[in-house]
């Protein structure tokens, strides 16, 4: 049973024990799953609203062997971050953005979903009940894992009886093994991410089982990830196994534009409103493999990898190499605009950051 009824009771009564760090090595945290206090459950039935959630102590759900879940696939995650400021308060960055995402997911896979106000409460109240282990300033944030899954027993193909919204976290760092030291791509022409009116534009989680093949041969080749191009011309870039991405050259930033089959990332996004407010011009349009040839730099975006810049790629077996050991001076730039908005580090005159 839940110890909280809500945010308010659980600062009264667990001020101290938010307060205080998590007794773990705060250094060199990488991207894999620490176990935390709290997750948060709630659930409702097909055709109906979700109403009252609540903290439960972090660990194994329960599921019917025949969630819709498990078996059809029904089901859609997000992804944001919570990051400690110096005087000790917290920052989320544009929830409000992840919780219209899972709804427009939710819909193009016939679920129920939470509505804005009822996630973003959702994710404030799992961040508090989890303050302990946000990084410090410096070393890290706390990834916020929200998920929407149909979790009723369905045998026939349908959508499922029964919905759980849930959320986890964990404290983490540097995404690729690589840290912030640029990552090799291969492009990938014969399988295929996502295809027209599929739903490569919505965050399922079928998209991510897909990419695995590729992403396990390219790893096993010494790649970091793979690079996908559109199934129809197998000529324009589509996106990055787990982000988006972006070519330079000269004053001009291109990337893929959203069409369906293309996450349409909030970091992605986030990064064009950055880089214009910096004068560059920012084109979304179909970005051909070829322009990876005379690029002066190319990175990649997204929550778990923030900003990524690319050393180089490889497609068809000729490998193109940009720069030198670290970042783009363009990448460099626009991941420090972010993280120290992200950070609290400057002023948000976005108003992107949701103080906790
Ligand atoms: C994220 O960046 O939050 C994602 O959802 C990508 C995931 C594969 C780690």
């Amino acid at each position: 049973k839940s110890p909280f009824k809500n945010a308010a009771v659980l600062s009264d009564s667990y001020s101290s024990e938010a307060s205080e760090l998590a007794d773990i090595e705060w250094d060199n945290l990488g991207f894999g799953l620490l176990p935390t206090d709290y997750m948060y459950m709630m659930k409702c039935s097909q055709g109906g609203n979700f109403s009252k959630g609540e903290l439960q102590r972090f660990g194994n759900i329960e599921l019917n062997p025949s969630a819709g879940v498990l078996n059809y696939g029904q089901g859609l995650f997000e992804g944001l971050k919570a990051y400690r400021k110096e005087d000790g308060n917290i920052l989320l960055f544009r929830p409000e953005e992840n919780a219209l995402r899972m709804r427009q997911g939710a819909e193009r896979m016939c679920m129920p979903a939470p509505t804005v106000d009822q996630f973003v409460e959702a994710v404030k109240e799992t961040v508090l009940a989890n303050k302990r282990w946000v990084p410090p300033p410096g070393k890290g944030s706390l990834y916020i894992r929200p998920l929407l899954m149909g979790s009723g027993a369905v045998l026939g193909l349908a959508p499922a009886p029964e919905y759980t919204f849930l959320i986890y976290v964990s404290p983490v760092g540097n995404y690729f093994k690589e840290g912030v030291a640029p990552i090799n791509l291969i492009v990938e022409h014969e399988l295929h991410r996502a295809t027209p009116g599929g739903t490569g534009g919505v965050k399922t989680i079928g998209n991510y089982a897909a990419v695995l093949k590729a992403q396990s041969a390219a790893k096993a080749k010494g790649y970091s990830d793979v690079l996908y191009l559109d199934c129809v011309h197998k000529k324009y870039l589509e996106e990055v196994s787990s982000c988006n991405i972006f070519v330079v050259k000269g004053d001009v930033i291109s990337t893929p534009a959203i069409k369906g089959t293309i996450l349409p990332g909030i970091t992605r996004k986030s990064i064009i409103d950055v880089a214009r407010s910096q004068g560059f011009q920012v084109e979304e349009r179909f970005v051909p493999v070829d322009e990876l040839l005379d690029a002066d730099e190319v990175f990649c975006t997204g929550t778990a990898v923030v900003v990524s810049p690319v050393g180089s790629i490889t497609y068809k077996g000729k490998r193109v190499s940009y720069g030198v050991d670290g970042f783009g001076a363009v990448a460099q730039q626009l991941y420090s605009v972010l993280t120290r908005l992200q950070m609290g580090l400057i002023d948000d005159k976005m108003d992107w950051t949701v103080e906790l």
